[in-house]
């Protein structure tokens, strides 16, 4: 009898303790988050000293490597959309006309790029700059440059295949396989584009390519417990799958943090074009396993993979950073998730508020001094800690643009500023 009181009391005092420590978590979490404001003002300050340092309209801001430096890329990169895409956040929270005609100056300049059909980027590429400057300005002009940039991205896609193919043909970068027809998970994100070129033009084409595309990566890329692979390879003829590795992740099994980054963000932005209920429940699947992963941290930053050093997944690479004795975080993934979780709850009503209370405690996290920079450092980015690619050795724990692109997002849509994310 008093063994079962004891137990009982153990129940109960854990409970206690476990609520109320979670209550202090949350409340230091506030504490030291900046208020919306806040974030806005630094970020002002950040980006106009961003646009005094970068004059040259065909070098867009990416990084900045160890000493705070900005560093820049060209035209063909992946991320160029994302710095007009910032400016274009930002002028939408403060409608500081500055930074409008800095946005139209940034998208404008990447207008050649709608006719790139070497790689899957060009959602990211178009719909970042140019999907905004459309959105918030109904220029005719921008509408037409998106349609071409949607017909560039479906010259890619392969009716076996049931995809579109994000990069040519190339050896794995590991060297032991080669990719024939490699899609990666980071590809749902282009789709957003190809929805919009067929609510404008009428023509289904678009469309029918992102759904086939959503459903094929559903059906290789997620795996029955919602994880998923970076890289799925094809045969281009048969369309059969001859193998799924990863790039940017731990190994070919592990889940590398961005890839569910981009499963939830773009599984959620797919159910809210098609209202279809499989792509719903791959949203909450992808999240739930992130949310609930037992390798998340507290902070709700996840590390750059989540199975960094477990048992069971055996990196190939070579990479061996000596320098560092710690698991870098990856910021920009916690920053996708965060708007995806808005924009996931929106959908789903009062069952939704375990991914609206996650998503507003990561962006509390993020708004505090330990992720975001002081203004003038940082290379005038806002966020901290992010991972381009670990086992090249690339972007190691370093700002990264698409993560700001995310936050402020995330941050538009808390307070309900950007786009109508209804079905
Ligand atoms: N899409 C490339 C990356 O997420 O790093």
């Amino acid at each position: 009898m008093e063994s079962k009181k004891t137990f009982y009391r153990t129940i109960v005092l854990s409970v206690f303790i476990t609520v109320s420590s979670a209550f202090v978590l949350i409340k230091n979490e506030q504490k030291n988050a900046k208020s919306i404001g806040d974030v806005i003002a630094v970020a002002k300050k950040q980006y106009r000293q961003m646009l005094m340092h970068s004059s040259e309209l065909s070098s867009y801001p990416r990084t900045a490597d160890k000493n705070g430096k900005t560093k820049y890329v060209s035209i063909e990169d992946w991320t160029g959309g994302f710095w007009p895409g910032n400016l274009w956040y930002l002028y939408e929270y403060t409608n500081d006309v500055d930074f409008k005609n800095e946005a139209v100056r940034w998208t404008e300049s990447l207008e050649k790029n709608q006719f790139n059909k070497s790689h899957h980027d060009l959602g990211f590429m178009m719909y970042c700059s140019y999907g905004n400057a459309y959105r918030i300005t109904q220029n005719k002009k921008y509408k037409d440059i998106l349609i071409q940039s949607a017909k560039s991205l479906i010259s890619r896609f392969n009716p076996t295949v049931g995809c579109i193919k994000s990069w040519d043909f190339r050896a794995s970068w590991d060297g032991k396989t080669v990719w024939y027809y490699p899609v990666i998970m980071d590809n749902l994100m282009n789709l957003e584009l190809l929805f919009f070129a067929t609510k404008v033009t009428g023509d289904p084409i678009y469309r029918n390519v992102a759904i086939k595309h959503a459903e094929t990566t559903l059906k290789n890329h997620v795996r029955k417990d919602y994880s998923s692979y970076h890289v799925v390879n094809y045969d281009s003829v048969s369309g059969k799958v001859l193998n799924k590795q990863t790039c940017q992740g731990y190994s070919d099994n592990s889940t590398w943090a961005r890839g569910q980054a981009w499963g939830i963000y773009g599984y959620t932005m797919i159910y809210r074009e098609t209202g279809d209920i499989r792509f719903l429940d791959a949203a909450k699947g992808m999240a739930d396993f992130y949310m609930n992963h037992k390798n998340l941290p507290e902070d709700k930053v996840p590390y750059w993979d989540f199975n960094v050093n477990q048992n069971g997944f055996t990196p190939d690479w070579k990479y061996n950073p000596t320098a560092l004795n710690y698991i870098p975080r990856d910021v920009s993934s916690a920053a996708i998730v965060s708007s995806a979780l808005f924009e996931l709850s929106g959908h789903l009503g009062k069952k939704g508020d375990a991914y609206k209370n996650f998503a507003i405690s990561t962006i509390n996290t993020l708004s505090s001094s330990a992720y975001l920079a002081d203004t003038g450092t940082n290379g005038y980015f806002l966020l901290k800690h992010s991972v381009g690619s670990f086992p090249h050795g690339n972007e190691i724990d370093v700002p990264l643009v698409y993560a700001d692109y995310y936050f402020l997002e995330a941050l538009l849509r808390n307070n309900q500023l950007t786009r109508n994310t209804a079905p």
